[in-house]
């Protein structure tokens, strides 16, 4: 836990990541941007000493690996843990395999020679984007509440410029609104379609207007897609790349992490135009040198049609049935207000009239109901809290959240609520 970490002589590292290192020793307190984090620390503490904990904080979908996947990293383990490297762009055949799924999917046309880097999960992407496209003090615009885009901009010493979204509109992405926030400085738009963590898919018109700005104002855009065809019936996904006029400036960042339930293949990539995937292969050249070949041929069955679409309508049934229950069952407490989500495996329900910090909601819940959520703090959304789908257990820790909420004092004043539930979280913490 934080408290019994060493304590750090942080002088010597470089600002920005002095800026991280100091969040991170302070994320009990403040979880920002680490308080997903804290509280799945918190949770594993408490399975340590015994008690039986929910874990709902972590985005996944499930966590069993598709058997293709198992029998292909197993079948070819000899022959890719010895053979020769991959390029640092990743493995011929994978890339093949990604760019005849991106024009399966989306109709578009990519060289897999030039326009696809594979990367250690689509984190490392986005960081190698940053790094590939920043200079010193070039402005990034963030909507919030966001996934930590914001983190690598600035470890690459770039600056994040936040929008803050209205949870009155459902988040609707509004161009005009992103427009006046453009300067000189500014490079380079990030959306995450589905979104993390509010669960929209966003409109082809919101996604038109930004592809708009971003040519009439000579802008990137990086879509962050790994929730791609993660959309409950209804509204259909439309990716960023559907807009031929922003191909030289767009990219698209894809994860096998939550389609397919491969975290720990820590696998992603990017697609974009030559001369960015080129910066970014510089990027991963000095630094991870590529990603593991025995990795990357394990993932190539994923990507077959057959495989993939059955596999994603399975997921989509099993996930909708899990958002259905908690969105009634959460709509029936006093106080919270939860809207269903349009994609995603995520719910972000709305607490603030419980006058309490997301940071204090999640302990209270993690020692109440022994289910560990995210607070929306860690996404720049306090007065909200994250819940992922995926457990096994997820209707279980539905009934034990609604449960412990409805023990919570409301319909009080904001400060008298506050005061009570501060000695509620402090009598937890004991
Ligand atoms: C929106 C979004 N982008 C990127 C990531 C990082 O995923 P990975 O690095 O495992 O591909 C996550 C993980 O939760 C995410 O939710």
């Amino acid at each position: 836990m934080p408290a019994t970490r060493p304590k750090r002589r942080r002088e010597v590292l470089a600002s920005q990541v002095q800026e991280l290192a100091k969040a991170y020793d302070e994320m009990e307190k403040t979880g920002e941007p680490f308080g997903t984090l804290t509280i799945v620390e918190m949770g594993r503490k408490l399975e340590s000493q015994g008690r039986d904990i929910i874990f709902c904080a972590e985005s996944i979908l499930s966590t069993q690996v598709p058997q293709v996947v198992l029998d292909e990293t197993g079948r070819t383990f000899r022959e890719a843990s010895t053979g020769s490297e991959a390029p640092f762009l990743g493995l011929p055949e994978l890339r093949q395999a990604i760019a005849g799924r991106f024009k399966r999917l989306y109709g578009r046309e990519v060289d897999w020679n030039t326009e696809i880097i594979v990367t250690s999960g689509s984190m490392q992407s986005e960081y190698y984007l940053m790094s590939a496209l920043l200079n010193p003090g070039d402005e990034v615009i963030v909507p919030t509440p966001t996934f930590f885009f914001d983190i690598p901009v600035k470890l690459a010493r770039g600056k994040p410029v936040y929008l803050k979204l209205d949870p009155e509109k459902n988040y609707y992405h509004d161009s005009r609104r992103f427009r006046d926030l453009v300067t000189n400085k500014t490079k380079l738009i990030t959306i995450c379609n589905p979104h993390n963590p509010t669960g929209r898919v966003l409109t082809e018109e919101e996604l038109s207007g930004i592809a708009k700005l971003a040519i009439d104002r000579d802008l990137y855009i990086m879509h962050d897609q790994v929730y791609e065809r993660m959309v409950y019936g209804g509204r259909p996904y439309v990716p960023m790349a559907k807009f031929k006029e922003v191909q030289d400036r767009l990219i698209s960042i894809t994860s096998f992490s939550k389609l397919f339930n491969m975290m720990n293949y820590r696998l992603g990539y990017s697609i974009g135009p030559a001369n960015i995937i080129h910066g970014m292969e510089m990027v991963q050249s000095f630094s991870s040198m590529g990603i593991p070949v025995l990795l990357q041929k394990g993932a190539i069955p994923a990507l077959n049609k057959g495989f993939e679409d059955k596999h994603i309508a399975d997921t989509i049934a099993r996930l909708q049935k899990a958002r259905d229950y908690a969105v009634r069952k959460l709509n029936s407490v006093e106080g919270m207000r939860v809207s269903s989500p349009e994609g995603t495996n995520l719910l972000f329900p709305e607490i603030s009239s419980f006058g309490m910090s997301s940071m204090d909601f999640c302990k209270y819940l993690l020692d109440e109901a022994g289910v560990a959520c995210a607070p929306g703090i860690a996404y720049h959304a306090d007065g909200h809290f994250r819940i992922s789908l995926g457990s096994d257990r997820i209707e279980e820790a539905i009934d034990r959240i609604t449960t412990a909420v409805s023990k919570l004092p409301r319909r009080v004043s904001k400060k008298d609520n506050r005061t009570r539930l501060k000695a509620t979280v402090s009598m937890a913490a004991r």
